[in-house]
């Protein structure tokens, strides 16, 4: 597929890949984006991921069209994008590597003995191809590994943008150009917040340095590529890497073990909605997918979090939710929270601690407390609750 004039996409599909990272599901696959430039010379813009190594391989040799290339451009030493590098050079043993310098320094951890012709690029330099194509590298670490360069084809304003702008999903499904892709930013927002939601400081600085380019393309790593109206897809990046709020609302989550804690939710949920509330989105901890209730408290300012007491101590869904939340650096949120416990509860008091040490999130005082199931004496606290969270 031709990118623009001498650029094409290499990558393939994994349809029948179940996880991602080992964790997140994929319901309608994977895509492993990867490029050629033609140039005077030629040059691999990273490999993939070995579900579609002989695929990816195919796509290479028909793109070389009988040509040797010069140069394999690894952005990123993730096995997602980098599993076939040393294949590649045994293949092509011409082929320069052109990589960081702390890539680098994983190169052998992943490939023990690899010993290629490198040139090691840092921020600012440049790799001039011959015949109208020159690549521009910019420092991205920890978007999402430290040793991340992103690239800039400068004649054509094709940004490389390694994880970046990428999205959970086989390009089959989902569209091969952005334009195409009905809801981009549904499996993309829960690929960046579980991908990079703690790395929100480091995506603004890339976003910084990418500010002042003429970008007429983005060619990511996973997901769509993007040529039309980018600004779209740099708003949402800009307001989830700055911890902003998208969409106005409460986000209602929560776990139940006999059902008494989840009528409490969905009452609230009702509460939130006869109140005036733009939008109330649910999701039972225990069911629904994990990294999707990630994203929406991502998503929307305000949390409502339910939760019953187990063991003497936080019901484990609930409990894991938070501790995913605190490590992908959940913050400038409020939260309210309501507590089940049939004799001693003790679910609100762990709760509040866990969220007292995120910075910049604010726990609504008091915990709603239910006793075993909720009854009629407990609406006023709901709607007391519902009332101050969207106040
Ligand atoms: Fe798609 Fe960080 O690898």
């Amino acid at each position: 597929m031709k990118i623009a004039n001498g650029v094409l996409y290499i990558g393939a599909d994994a349809l029948e890949q179940d996880l991602f990272e080992g964790q997140y599901i994929l319901p309608e696959g994977m895509a492993y984006n990867s490029y050629l430039v033609k140039g005077e010379k030629t040059a691999i813009m990273d490999t993939a991921d070995e579900a579609v190594a002989a695929k990816w391989k195919a796509n290479l040799k028909d793109a070389l069209e009988g040509r040797q290339p010069d140069f394999l451009v690894a952005h990123h030493m993730e096995p997602d994008h980098a599993a076939l590098i040393a294949e590649t050079l045994q293949e092509y043993p011409g082929c320069t590597l052109v990589t960081s310098a702390p890539a680098l320094k994983m190169l052998g951890q992943f490939f023990p003995g690899i010993d290629p012709k490198v040139q090691v690029i840092k921020e600012g330099d440049t790799l001039d191809l011959g015949g109208g194509k020159t690549l521009r590298f910019f420092a991205a670490p920890l978007v999402h590994w430290p040793e991340v360069m992103v690239s800039f084809l400068e004649e054509d304003g094709i940004l490389f943008s390694a994880d970046a702008f990428g999205k959970f999903g086989a390009l089959g499904k989902c569209g091969f150009w952005g334009d195409e892709d009905g809801d981009w930013a549904c499996e993309a927002r829960r690929y960046y917040f579980n991908i990079c939601g703690k790395y929100g400081v480091q995506v603004q600085k890339l976003l910084g340095k990418l500010s002042g380019l003429d970008i007429k393309v983005i060619a990511p790593l996973h997901g769509p590529i993007l040529r039309e109206n980018l600004s779209y897809y740099l708003n949402l990046y800009n307001i989830w890497s700055s911890y902003g709020v998208e969409t106005e609302g409460v986000f209602v989550a929560y776990g139940s073990m006999h059902g008494g804690t989840a009528e409490a939710a969905l009452k609230i949920a009702d509460i939130l909605k006869a109140q005036g509330c733009p939008k109330v989105a649910t999701s039972d901890l225990s069911r629904d997918d994990m990294a999707e209730a990630v994203e929406d408290a991502f998503r929307y300012g305000k949390l409502i979090l339910a939760a019953p007491t187990y063991d003497g101590g936080l019901f484990t869904p609930v409990h894991n939710f938070i501790h995913v939340l605190q490590a992908k650096g959940w913050t400038k949120r409020r939260v309210g929270l309501i507590e089940n416990g049939s004799w001693a509860p003790q679910a609100g008091r762990i709760m509040k601690d866990m969220f007292s040490q995120m910075k910049d999130v604010e726990v609504i005082d008091p915990v709603v407390t239910i006793k075993s199931r909720m009854n009629e004496a407990d609406i006023p606290a709901l709607e007391s609750l519902a009332s101050t969270i969207i106040e």
